[in-house]
């Protein structure tokens, strides 16, 4: 079988890593894939906005299973598009995925459906949000309405931040928006839970905690994540059965009466609070870091997972799963989440100590003529698997420390909720 993976971060390199130990898989392509995934992949660097060339790529060479890694292609419709060809894919399609397009489409699903959430308001111009916000209580978050890859989300303390941000969203700071959610500020902990759907069928795909901030302590700017563990330590059975009866359950019924499906994998970001789950956000995807921590635990053909869903029969599937306790760190070029500089040259890749339990998942890399080269922000992914936390961390860390590459930095603490206790 040959398959073909849409994406280029460390997500898109745990998956092709997953795939390879199939059995039942000849060829796998990235699309465009990084310097990690040229080692097992073939990299191929057609523009993911180009839907034409994709499908013709995928036609011409025959790939039997494409499975589409980050939001964006999903939300535009990649996975109706090639359908209409009669491609095998393994995603949600442009309406489901509207679940994370669109904040307000998911928060009137919630609303309607009774699924724990913010108290919200949604608002249509400067003038009516801040007067609400002359009048709320704070802190209060306010969000843009669009795709905003993790920004477009405000936590505010007063008015002014709050104005400031009514103003930025406006101006379309991150694209046209109509309009902007205001929210009540929930107090408690994240956990990042996954399921993988059929349309018919799901099961739970483990649960992560990411650490979003960019600075020790969980401070500073938002990231795409700096690093996450898995399994989440606030997961338990009676939470595990609140999550899928009060939130998954009803919003794969909402969907289904607005006439479509849930297939692929659903993130559901959510809030604890006081052992009660609220959704925050739901991503129509593997989060990133958190694929990279979950992935390597399975023990089950991802191959025959992807192909039970695109086949409605994952009930048939038994998911099975290592034992084990996961770290991510995540290696980023010095300055991001802000400017940063590229095409920087990093050595020492092979000095790494890499196993079933130990792996180094590429992100923003690229490979010219043999040399690895950091192109983007988040650049590597150390993971390691281990009977506890602090063993997995101390692993990443001496593999770390022989990375020879100065323009890069870490986050010493990820996982420390789970390690100093
Ligand atoms: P989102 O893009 O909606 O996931 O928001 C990004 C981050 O903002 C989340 O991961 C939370 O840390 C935080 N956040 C979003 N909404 C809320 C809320 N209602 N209460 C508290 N924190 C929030
Ligand atoms: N780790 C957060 C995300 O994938 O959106």
């Amino acid at each position: 079988m040959k398959v073909g993976i849409i994406g280029s971060g460390g997500r898109e390199h745990a998956i092709c890593e997953s795939l390879r130990k199939s059995n039942k898989i000849d060829e796998i392509f990235c699309f465009p894939g990084n310097a990690g995934t040229a080692d097992i992949a073939k990299n191929v660097n057609i523009d993911l906005e180009n839907f034409d060339k994709i499908k013709e790529f995928v036609l011409d060479n025959k790939i039997d299973l494409i499975v589409i890694g980050p939001e964006k292609p999903l939300v535009e419709g990649l996975v109706d598009y090639l359908k209409k060809f009669q491609v095998k894919v393994f995603g949600p399609n442009k309406i489901a995925s509207q679940l994370e397009g669109s904040k307000i489409f998911t928060k009137k699903l919630c609303e309607k459906f009774n699924i724990p959430t913010a108290k919200f308001g949604i608002f249509k111009n400067n003038e009516d949000s801040i007067k609400f916000l002359k009048k709320t209580k704070y802190p209060v978050v306010i969000k843009a309405d669009n795709l905003a890859s993790g920004k477009g989300v405000y936590i505010c303390d007063n008015i002014d931040q709050a104005q400031i941000a009514v103003k930025e969203i406006f101006e379309g700071k991150f694209g046209v928006a109509d309009n902007l959610l205001i929210e009540e500020f929930l107090k408690g902990e994240e956990m990042s839970f996954f399921t993988i759907h059929d349309g018919k069928n799901f099961k739970c795909f483990g649960t992560a905690q990411d650490h979003k901030r960019v600075l020790e302590g969980d401070k500073g700017k938002n990231t795409g994540g700096m690093g996450a563990y898995s399994p989440s330590r606030l997961i338990n059975k009676e939470i595990k059965e609140k999550i899928i009866n009060k939130i998954i359950k009803p919003t794969l019924k909402g969907l289904s009466e607005i006439g479509t499906q849930y297939s692929g994998f659903l993130y559901s970001g959510l809030m604890i609070v006081n052992n009660e789950p609220y959704l925050i956000e739901y991503n129509v995807r593997m989060g990133d870091p958190e694929c990279q921590t979950i992935l390597p635990k399975l023990k089950t053909d991802l191959f025959d997972i992807f192909n039970a869903c695109c086949d409605q029969n994952l009930n048939k599937v038994n998911i099975e799963w290592l034992n084990k306790k996961s770290i991510c760190v995540v290696v980023c070029s010095k300055g991001y989440p802000e400017n940063f500089k590229k095409n920087i040259e990093i050595n020492n890749l092979g000095k790494m100590k890499l196993d079933n339990y130990n792996h180094l998942f590429h992100a923003g890399t690229k490979i010219e003529n043999k040399k690895v080269y950091a192109i983007g922000g988040r650049v590597l992914n150390f993971v390691s698997l281990s009977d506890n936390f602090a063993d997995a961390k101390n692993n990443i860390i001496n593999n770390i420390s022989e990375l020879s590459w100065t323009g890069g930095f870490y986050r010493k603490d990820i996982g420390y909720k789970v390690i100093n206790r």
